[in-house]
């Protein structure tokens, strides 16, 4: 049968913590036409450490595209029609891999990974008190969260990665360096580049200048050699050099938090959104400007969608633990088969009786960085049961989301009017209520909740040369949206709220 023509589509790589998917839009209506999804595998070899195998990460993207390409062939949509692809990715995830064999040379060091505590500490002592020139180059405190210490630990450490490093061999990249220069040939010409959002969150990258920071390399120990180039978001960088889009531009590139972002429609000062995935992310535009938070929140750059476009900025809230609880209730407790089981356990008691759950396994990020702190369920009875603490892990990314919100508004001066939201768990309408019980503000979500797809898709689609997507805002047509009022009073929602802060207070110091 002839194939349907839809006009120009756009496929994205969201390569997350948790899953790889490929997704493929419709440019003209930001319709989502297929896609599809593979969970990857976290490791935990010790105490605090989580990897990846960076070859399984690669192996799912190609899996997602190849997939997604034999499933429009079955809705009988062409795939010659897909003119890019955007890539989003999980952040700060580092890998060191071989540039003549293409083999990592060790497992991808995920953001969550914790081994790097001592490092932080020891390179804490030597930032002047009155000149933290690691905060004001890269609008982040230095911690374990970001790649320039695993990076560190990996030169430290690895004999592998030393060796290739004395032998001019060794690249570095965050997951979306692994895949553009993987996807657009690896040993066989490559492309070896990130982008400013990526960049963003090494602890190397200066966010002024928008360029690799000698000063900071030397800090840390890192040979500027093995970074990638750093180019803009939206721009090609190569061509798909396997597999059935082969010959397609990359021509979109940001981190995942970022592309979510701009597919949220976040162009305007002042604009914010939240998205829960593995972790949970709320970053609010602000503009050509950088602006620093007093209330611990980090200053990164949200996008340049273009070489010559001008760079945009965000204050972003950053919490390590939110749908990452849902799983390790299911993985490490078996009290759930699947993650969408929560939502009927929660619904079964409507309340956590008291039980509170600070799901702090890396430490608490925003708005405390207090790597000491470890997870903690606290006022159980002989009354509570599963359900209780289902229902007490999703207040838990609720009242997180709550600290950094307040943390947001109080660095803004102007409190959200409502909290736009996206990613996987916001399908779970118990957690969206409740959510807007503990704002105290509506919730608002697109009835195409796969923003960071979007985003990516849309830098791909607008990049010169490609040109198949408009980021002019009368194309930014209206999308549905659905709301979640409050439904309890604010006096209620504030008393849950001072509990959660005690227990949050509880799990602090729980490690020296
Ligand atoms: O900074 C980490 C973040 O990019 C991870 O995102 O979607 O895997 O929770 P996600």
């Amino acid at each position: 049968a002839k194939k349907a023509v839809l006009g120009p589509l756009v496929g994205a790589v969201d390569q997350g913590t948790s899953s790889t998917r490929f997704l493929v839009f419709n440019s003209k209506t930001a319709e989502l036409l297929s896609h599809h999804q593979v969970e990857i595998k976290q490791e935990f070899p010790r105490e605090g450490w989580v990897e990846q195998d960076p070859k399984e990460i690669l192996q799912s993207v190609y899996e997602c595209i190849e997939k997604t390409c034999e499933k429009l062939g079955q809705l009988n949509i062409d795939i010659s029609n897909i003119k890019a692809i955007g890539v989003s990715n999980q952040r700060e995830t580092t890998v060191v891999w071989d540039k003549l064999t293409g083999e990592p040379l060790y497992n991808a060091v995920v953001w969550l990974d914790l081994r790097t505590q001592s490092t932080v500490e020891s390179l804490s002592k030597r930032i002047p008190g009155n000149n933290n020139f690691v905060k004001s180059k890269t609008g982040l405190p230095l911690s374990t969260y970001f790649s320039a210490v695993k990076l560190r630990w990996l030169l430290d450490n690895v004999r592998k990665v030393q060796k290739a490093v004395e032998e001019d061999r060794a690249l570095f990249g965050t997951i979306d360096s692994w895949l553009i220069w993987s996807l657009t040939g690896g040993v066989s010409g490559g492309v070896h580049c990130t982008d400013v959002t990526n960049a963003s969150r090494t602890m190397l990258f200066n966010i002024h200048s928008l360029e690799w920071d000698k000063e900071l390399c030397e800090f840390f120990g890192i040979p500027m050699k093995i970074l990638p180039n750093v180019r803009s978001s939206s721009e090609i960088y190569g061509l798909m050099k396997a597999g059935a889009l082969e010959g397609v531009p990359i021509s979109g590139c940001l981190g995942d938090q970022s592309a979510a972002l701009v597919g949220q429609m976040c162009f305007q000062d002042g604009q914010a959104k939240n998205t829960y995935g593995t972790g949970c992310f709320l970053l609010c535009n602000t503009g050509r400007k950088c602006v620093f938070s007093e209330h611990g929140l980090l200053t990164t750059v949200a996008y340049k969608l273009g070489r010559d476009k001008p760079v945009y900025y965000a204050l972003e809230g950053s919490v390590a633990i939110a749908g990452a609880v849902i799983r390790w209730l299911r993985d490490n407790l078996g009290i759930i088969k699947s993650s969408e089981e929560i939502e009927k356990l929660a619904k079964e008691v409507g309340t956590s009786y008291g039980c509170y759950f600070v799901p702090a396994f890396s430490g608490l990020y925003a708005p405390y960085w207090e790597p000491s702190a470890r997870g903690i369920i606290c006022g159980l009875t002989q009354f509570t049961n599963k359900c209780h603490i289902a229902f007490a892990a999703l207040e838990a990314v609720c009242f997180q989301t709550r600290e950094i919100l307040d943390a947001m508004n109080r660095d803004c001066g102007i409190p959200l009017s409502h909290l736009q939201v996206d990613g996987g768990m916001t399908n779970n309408k118990i957690l969206m209520q409740l959510q807007a019980d503990i704002l105290y503000i509506p919730v608002v979500k697109p009835s195409m909740p796969e923003t960071t797809a979007l985003g990516a898709a849309m830098a791909a689609g607008a990049a010169e040369g490609v040109g198949v997507w408009s980021l002019e805002p009368e194309d930014l047509s209206a999308v549905t949206m659905e709301r979640f009022e409050p439904q309890i009073n604010a006096e209620e929602s504030e008393i849950r709220y001072s509990t959660w802060k005690k227990a949050v207070m509880k799990s602090m110091g729980w490690v020296t």
